[in-house]
């Protein structure tokens, strides 16, 4: 039997929206700073690190490896190999995965996993045509020859190039996926509006009483480093159902109901787990949080329904962990959009999904509402792309242990119409 893979911690930078806390800093600076601060709360040796595994989705070009630039910067050995992935807002889940695989297979008994994204940092591109006069220039040997390959320039090849929200192969944004799938499933306004709500005052309630203290490292600013971020800068406390009815759609502003409020934000922030085989953290002394019992990746057309990716994920890592929706204590599901969790939930709850898309005759099974996303959930808290999936484990581990619960199960949607699906045990 491969060994069971422990998670022992998890901690996370405060998330911030693009722009604001962390206008100044990478995900780098992020990466590191949550995860030497994981090294330093669990109080190991950073030398029982055997592999680091990060994700982020938009990366630098300067340091796209940055799970090996965080895990130096961290003060892990210099000895410690560290590799980045990239699956979409899943990244920071298949880092976690792939940690959990080396484990499994006797590579490592200790790993580090988790992601990275600063939105406030995204590499700005040159036009093609200007990046082509540049590097012409640079190769020139006289004035005139550096001049020459600008003068074929047009105004257009001036304007920067930066990434897009959306997704390569239809060139529809996110959002605007998010549209086509709350209109196409018939998921109401206030549907989304009543998940965003949801997700702000339980968010707000777990910040104030505590619960999500434990996974928050601060963040300490430049150049004084003086001020330090402590607090998520996104959850609204003032939320209210008329505040976000009154929202205009953002994505479809003639006949669309996706809006700020009902969208997850850009954001910047960083998230890590410690993983640890079980014989190890027992001969170790820690008492593990939760266990990986299962997971599973699916994916659909990125045509059709972009997000749905959760709806065939979940039932495969159900299968492979030998449970059933109904035994989960606590459901994690990531809010890209509400219209996204809202479709995914139908799926799961439908007869014709299961039948047409999982050969199946009964429905998966029903998401109990006071069982999903009990502290809240990306549109609340922000949603850096390559760190979500990360912090959405080490929630699930915690509250499952302090409700002392059995099962957890955790879901991401994907850029690329992928889902990724885990679940946890106790
Ligand atoms: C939806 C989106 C375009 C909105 O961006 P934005 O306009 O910068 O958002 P803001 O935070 O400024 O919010 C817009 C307005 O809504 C208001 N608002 C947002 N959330 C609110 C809430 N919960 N309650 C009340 N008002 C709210 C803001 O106060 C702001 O009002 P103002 O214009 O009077 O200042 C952006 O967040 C986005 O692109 N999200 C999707 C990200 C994505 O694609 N992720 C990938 C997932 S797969």
């Amino acid at each position: 039997m491969p060994p069971r893979v422990a998670i022992l911690a998890g901690c996370r930078t405060p998330f911030a929206k693009a722009g604001t806390a962390y206008r100044d800093l990478t995900a780098v600076d992020l990466a590191k700073a949550c995860m030497r601060e994981l090294v330093e709360r669990t109080e190991i040796d950073p030398g029982w690190v055997e592999t680091v595994v990060m994700g982020q989705v938009i990366p630098s070009v300067k340091a796209p490896n940055l799970a090996r630039e965080a895990a130096l910067g961290a003060g892990l050995p210099a000895a410690c190999p560290a590799h980045t992935v990239n699956r979409a807002c899943a990244s920071a889940t298949q880092a976690i995965a792939d940690v959990a695989c080396s484990i499994q297979s006797g590579h490592a008994e200790v790993g580090i996993a988790g992601g990275a994204e600063s939105l406030s940092d995204v590499p700005i591109l040159h036009s093609r045509r200007m990046a082509q006069a540049l590097v012409e220039a640079s190769r020139a040997r006289s004035l005139g020859g550096r001049l020459r390959p600008f003068l074929g320039l047009r105004p257009r090849d001036l304007v920067p190039d930066t990434p897009a929200i959306a997704e390569p192969s239809t060139g529809l944004s996110m959002g605007q996926s998010a549209e086509k799938m709350a209109q196409e499933n018939g998921i109401s306004r206030e549907t989304q509006d009543r998940i965003a709500w949801l997700s702000h005052t339980r968010a707000a309630a777990a910040l104030d009483d505590g619960r999500l203290k434990p996974e928050l490292c601060r963040i300490h600013l430049p150049s004084a480093y003086e001020v330090a971020v402590e607090a998520d800068n996104l959850v609204r406390r003032d939320t209210t159902p008329e505040a976000l009815a009154a929202l205009p759609p953002v994505f479809d502003r003639k006949h669309g109901s996706v809006t700020a409020g009902n969208s997850s934000p850009l954001t910047d922030g960083a998230a890590a787990v410690l993983l640890m085989s079980e014989e190890r953290a027992s001969r170790e002394g820690y008492e593990p949080l939760a266990f990986i019992r299962a997971w599973a990746v699916a994916a659909v057309d990125p045509g059709g329904q972009l997000l749905m990716g959760p709806g065939l994920a979940i039932p495969k890592a159900l299968d492979r962990a030998g449970l059933v929706l109904a035994d989960m204590d606590l459901i994690e599901m990531h809010e890209a959009f509400a219209a996204q969790v809202a479709s995914n939930i139908q799926a799961l709850e439908s007869e014709a999904w299961a039948r047409e898309k999982l050969a199946r005759s009964e429905p998966v099974g029903r998401v109990d509402p006071e069982k999903l996303n009990v502290c809240g959930g990306s549109i609340a808290l922000g949603h850096p792309f390559g760190a979500t999936g990360a912090r959405i484990a080490s929630t699930l581990a915690r509250e499952l242990k302090r409700r002392a619960g059995r099962y957890g199960l955790l879901s991401v949607c994907a850029q690329g119409g992928m889902g990724f699906a885990m679940v946890l045990e106790r």
